[in-house]
């Protein structure tokens, strides 16, 4: 089959590199894909976002089936839009995808089939926010865009006064543009998070393995939130007792609330949950492999990627396995100094050659990294993530931070501690 994946970060790399140990996988490309993608993938420079674009590109080469990675194209309707032209797609439809488009379709959804997560209010006009968070009293209040804001669109205030610039930022000033039309208001969870990406094919649901993301850029949780600083998996928080109760309150009926609202979820749905001292409760879904735990979690799947998609796709998920290697991984992420800020980019990438590390030890995704002149430079926040599996959490933590101390570039910024809490957790 000839495959194209549509998406150019480090979470694409690893679809990439998964899909290619197919057997059915013959020919593969990457739109617009990066720099090291181009060592696995012929690439195509066309943004995610131009679904117009991605579309008249696969019908030009006659793609077997696409794989859609990054949240807006499936919200812009890709999926949809392929299949019309008769090219099936893994994703979800942008009906489906509004899980994650939309935070008030989401909150509304779990309200209305009682799955539970924080509680609630949706607000379209900031005076009228500002009354209820007045009137509540209770601080942290957390305040969130309705639509995609590139994961920054969640602020967790601690006042009053934090809630009103929140909210003038947020609808006033249109930092996130449209999708601060509407905030979602709601209680302040606290507990252990846990990621678990799960295949559907919209009547069936199969989880891979749980992981965990460490959003913050500084060591111990501090500094801005990041796009995620890097990974573990499996999450030792996430016991098979957890497990069992995520699949009976959160995970099917969330699958059969999309069903009951005509939109099916077909893809890979991520839950982030927060598991609290009342419960294992929803933060929010994602209509997509998350990234960085895409780069934990795809390295310990068994079997093969190629059929599972195309499982979801054609309805076949219950007949097709989805199973764990038992082993556990970590990735580490090398940022730009000043990432998720202002920083550099161009800066030359030392210790690669093919864009992997010569002798092992780790694979090497590629989020921002591009090829000038022969030569390997960074391109954007999150340059590589670093990822290593081994039997135990702890051997995978010191093989990724080992590998990944053997490559260089001007201002690299890379997290001490990834793992640290999750190892605290196994002791
Ligand atoms: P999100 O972009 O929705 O994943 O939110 C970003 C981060 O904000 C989450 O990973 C949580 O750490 C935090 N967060 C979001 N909602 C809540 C909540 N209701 N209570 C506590 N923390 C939250
Ligand atoms: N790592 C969180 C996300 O993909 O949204």
């Amino acid at each position: 089959m000839k495959l194209l994946v549509v998406g150019g970060g480090g979470r694409e790399h690893a679809i990439i590199k998964k899909l290619k140990e197919s057997p059915l996988c013959t020919e593969i490309w990457a739109a617009p894909g990066n720099g090291g993608i181009a060592c696995d993938a012929r690439c195509r420079e066309i943004p995610a976002t131009d679904i117009e674009g991605q579309a008249a590109f696969a019908k030009e080469e006659g793609f077997d089936y696409v794989v859609v990675a990054p949240d807006d194209p499936l919200a812009l309707g890709l999926v949809d839009k392929l299949a019309a032209a008769g090219i099936p797609a893994f994703g979800p439809s942008a009906a489906a995808a509004r899980i994650e488009a939309s935070k008030v379709f989401s909150k509304d959804l779990m309200k209305k089939y009682g799955i539970p997560t924080a509680g609630y209010e949706v607000f379209t006009d900031p005076g009228e926010a500002l009354v209820h968070i007045r009137e509540k009293g209770v601080y942290p209040v957390v305040i969130k865009a309705d639509g995609l804001a590139l994961g920054k669109g969640v602020l967790i205030c601690q006042s009053e006064a934090e809630a009103a610039e929140g909210l003038k930022e947020i609808m006033q000033d249109k930092k996130f543009g449209a999708s601060g039309d509407r905030v979602v208001v709601e209680e302040f969870l606290t507990g252990p998070e846990v990621s678990v990406l799960a295949f559907s094919d919209g009547v069936t649901l199969k989880p891979m393995v749980s992981s965990m993301d460490h959003k913050r850029a500084l060591d111990g949780d501090e500094g801005l939130n990041t796009g995620g600083m890097g990974t573990v998996a499996p999450n030792p928080y996430y016991t098979e007792e957890i497990a069992k109760v995520c699949m009976d309150t959160i995970f099917l009926p969330t699958l059969r609330a999309m069903q009951a609202e005509g939109c099916p979820f077909k893809g890979c749905l991520y839950f982030g949950l927060m598991l609290t001292p009342a419960g294992p409760k929803v933060i929010e879904y994602n209509c997509r492999f998350g990234d960085p735990e895409t780069q934990v979690v795809l390295p310990l799947l068994e079997g093969d990627l190629l059929e599972i998609m195309l499982a979801c796709t054609n309805g076949t998920l219950a007949s097709t396995p989805v199973a764990a290697s038992g082993q556990s991984a970590a990735c580490v992420v090398l940022a730009s100094g000043g990432y998720p800020e202002h920083y550099e980019k161009g800066k030359p990438i030392t210790g690669l050659e093919n864009g992997q590390l010569p002798g092992g030890g780790a694979v090497v995704y590629h989020a921002g990294t591009a090829q000038k002149g022969g030569q390997l430079v960074t391109a954007g926040g999150r340059v590589l993530g670093v990822t290593a599996t081994a039997p135990t959490l702890e051997q995978a933590i010191e093989k990724a931070y080992a590998a990944s101390g053997r490559i260089g570039f001007e201002g690299l910024h890379r997290r001490a501690d990834i793992g640290r809490r999750a190892l605290a957790a196994l002791n």
